[in-house]
């Protein structure tokens, strides 16, 4: 082939992709939306985007309610919205806690017509972080095409023209369009708050000890700076990985996007005002992300090398002062999940629903911390009611109390659902106990009823054993002998009572053996 031929035909190819960059560039940024902004005075208090009009309401340094009237341009936008259009992830309200001032916040999107900020007006949320905002309707990228033909093809020819000139100079690289940023523009990567802090110290900072999680953009911050390593563990939902965020491991839940409603609850209860306990599951954050061709929903939470309490108990046996100790932390974690803190910033009773030793994690000192409330419900003190429509057996079948099995609980009590929690706390003494080592003796582990059901049992054979049969784990004789495993046996027998206003609450189980190990110390 001649030289100048094939010099032509580079030339051309080279316009062509001009023109399709030019005309995607083009088609990517139409500003077509007016918006309310209270920060653009010299503009009419005018915005204009290719995104959302966004308002935020909020308390005020001085009290008062005030609210934000701001555009959300396209390129701060998750991805999972745009990809999708469903009103996922951004434009949820959202509460933000800071220790030195605690500051509320509500937040939506909606892009119906031109200024339909104006009069969003937002109820600020008493407690929860992520409560979806609906306001979402899409507008057609056909019409935006037709309304905009014209510029768009002068546009086109003109840049195409300045792209063709520039490459062929050979001038390449460098021209970074820096795309206007102001005040109506709001971050997702690298939130301010992120520079070189550590996690255990921004949690502190940001959550007021016992607050409701990091505010929103800074969770999608790290999220999104987060390396996963491996796979430790399968769950219900999906896989949960280990991570690395700057050196820290965390571990990280990832649902499907089909398993969007899971993630949604399961964050919104990890960030429940007041939950924030030792012995609950440290949450870190929640965040959608998309690999291309897939949207991942993330829950980052703190990582525990020891894993699940079954997989511990299955590897390790640990003497009467440490089992007491696990049972005691396990309990103390419980009662705190169904305390119900009273005041404008209390915590709601909160029942787990499928408390089981899969959904414990051991920590590095063997106490635990309760995780997976992806089933936990909560109370509504004022109201008396659950926040949730209910869907009647949920959890695990093996750990189902008999009025769950049998269906005679009464739904409308929210304390049936702490006395169901505690039967299931029973059996997991149970598992705890038999791995005490006392002089060299001890029990392998086993799953409550591995005797009595065949793995994975229906609702039928469990309710048989149960409900009819009034089967509970066996016990071995070697417990007799111990003081330890003497008050364990009795706790457990306790909690796994039939009548289940009879059983013992957390906060009792836990005062028992904060007595019992109070009054081993002063033996010693
Ligand atoms: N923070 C964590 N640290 C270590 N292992 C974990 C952690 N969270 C979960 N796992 C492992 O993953 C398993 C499933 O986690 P879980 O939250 O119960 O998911 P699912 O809702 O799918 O049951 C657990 O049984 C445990 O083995
Ligand atoms: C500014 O906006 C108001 C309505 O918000 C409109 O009445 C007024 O004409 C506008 N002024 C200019 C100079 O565009
Ligand atoms: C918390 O509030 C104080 C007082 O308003 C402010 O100075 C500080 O920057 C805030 N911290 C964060 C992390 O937002
Ligand atoms: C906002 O509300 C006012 C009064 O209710 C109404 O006149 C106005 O048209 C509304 N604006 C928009 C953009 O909906
Ligand atoms: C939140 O507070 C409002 C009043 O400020 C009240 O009407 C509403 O019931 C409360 N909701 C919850 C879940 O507590
Ligand atoms: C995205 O994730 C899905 C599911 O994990 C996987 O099958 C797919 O290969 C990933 N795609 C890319 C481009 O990484
Ligand atoms: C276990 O470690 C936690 C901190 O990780 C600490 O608060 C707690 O007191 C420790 N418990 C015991 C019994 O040492
Ligand atoms: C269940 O136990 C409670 C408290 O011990 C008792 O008052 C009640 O009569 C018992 N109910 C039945 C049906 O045995
Ligand atoms: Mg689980």
């Amino acid at each position: 082939m001649h030289p100048r031929t094939q010099q032509n035909m580079s030339r051309t190819a080279l316009f062509v992709f001009c023109c399709i960059f030019w005309l995607g560039q083009f088609i990517n940024g139409v500003q077509s939306l007016k918006c309310k902004c209270d920060v653009c005075p010299e503009a009419n208090y005018t915005c204009q985007t290719d995104g959302y009009c966004f308002t935020t309401t909020f308390f005020g340094k001085t009290g008062g309610i005030e609210h934000n009237y701001r555009c959300l341009h396209k390129k701060n936008i998750p991805d999972i919205v745009q990809s999708s259009g469903i009103s996922t992830g951004f434009c949820y309200e959202s509460v933000i806690t800071n220790r030195s001032d605690f500051t509320k916040m509500a937040s939506s999107c909606c892009n119906d017509r031109d200024f339909c900020n104006a009069n969003l007006t937002l109820q600020l949320p008493n407690d929860t972080l992520y409560t979806p905002a609906p306001k979402y309707s899409s507008f057609s990228s056909l019409e935006i095409l037709l309304l905009a033909s014209i510029p768009v093809i002068l546009l086109i020819v003109i840049g195409s023209v300045l792209c063709y000139c520039v490459m062929t100079k050979r001038k390449r690289g460098g021209t970074h369009h820096h795309l206007r940023h102001g005040e109506d523009s709001i971050e997702a990567p690298d939130h301010p708050i992120l520079k070189g802090v550590s996690l255990q110290h921004m949690l502190e900072m940001t959550t007021s000890g016992s607050g409701s999680g990091l505010p929103l953009l800074v969770q999608r911050s790290i999220a999104r700076q987060i390396q996963l390593v491996e796979i430790i563990g399968q769950g219900r939902f999906g896989e949960v990985w280990r991570g690395r965020w700057r050196g820290e491991n965390v571990a990280v839940k990832i649902f499907s996007s089909r398993e969007e409603r899971s993630w949604f609850r399961e964050a919104e209860i990890y960030q429940t005002v007041m939950l924030r306990h030792d012995n609950i599951l440290g949450f870190i954050a929640a965040d959608n992300k998309d690999n291309g061709t897939w949207t991942q929903l993330w829950l980052i939470t703190d990582y525990h090398e020891y894993g699940s309490l079954f997989d511990f108990l299955g590897r390790n046996t640990m003497d009467t002062n440490g089992m007491i100790r696990m049972a005691l932390s396990i309990a103390t974690g419980l009662a705190h999940l169904h305390m119900d803190i009273m005041g404008t910033q209390g915590k709601p009773a909160i029942a787990h629903r499928d408390l089981k030793s899969k959904n414990i994690l051991v920590k590095s000192n063997f106490t635990c911390a309760i995780g997976d409330l992806g089933l936990a419900v909560r109370h509504d003190a004022t109201t008396d009611t659950v926040d949730i429509p209910l869907n009647n057996r949920v959890g695990t079948k093996r750990y189902m109390a008999p009025e769950v099995l049998d269906e005679t609980m009464n739904v409308n009590h929210f304390d049936s659902f702490k006395r169901a929690d505690v039967y299931a706390l029973g059996l997991i003494f149970w598992e705890i106990a038999r791995r005490c080592n006392v002089g060299g003796i001890y029990d392998e582990y086993q799953l409550p009823f591995y005797d009595a059901v065949p793995s994975d049992p229906t609702i039928e054979e469990m309710r048989r054993v149960v409900c009819v049969d009034k089967q509970r784990p066996n016990i071995p004789n070697r417990w007799q002998s111990c003081e330890a495993l003497r008050v364990m046996l009795k706790l457990m027998k306790e909690c796994w009572y039939h009548n289940a206003t009879a059983r013992l609450t957390a906060l009792r189980i836990k005062k028992t053996l904060s007595n019992f190990r109070t009054s081993e110390e002063l033996k010693m």
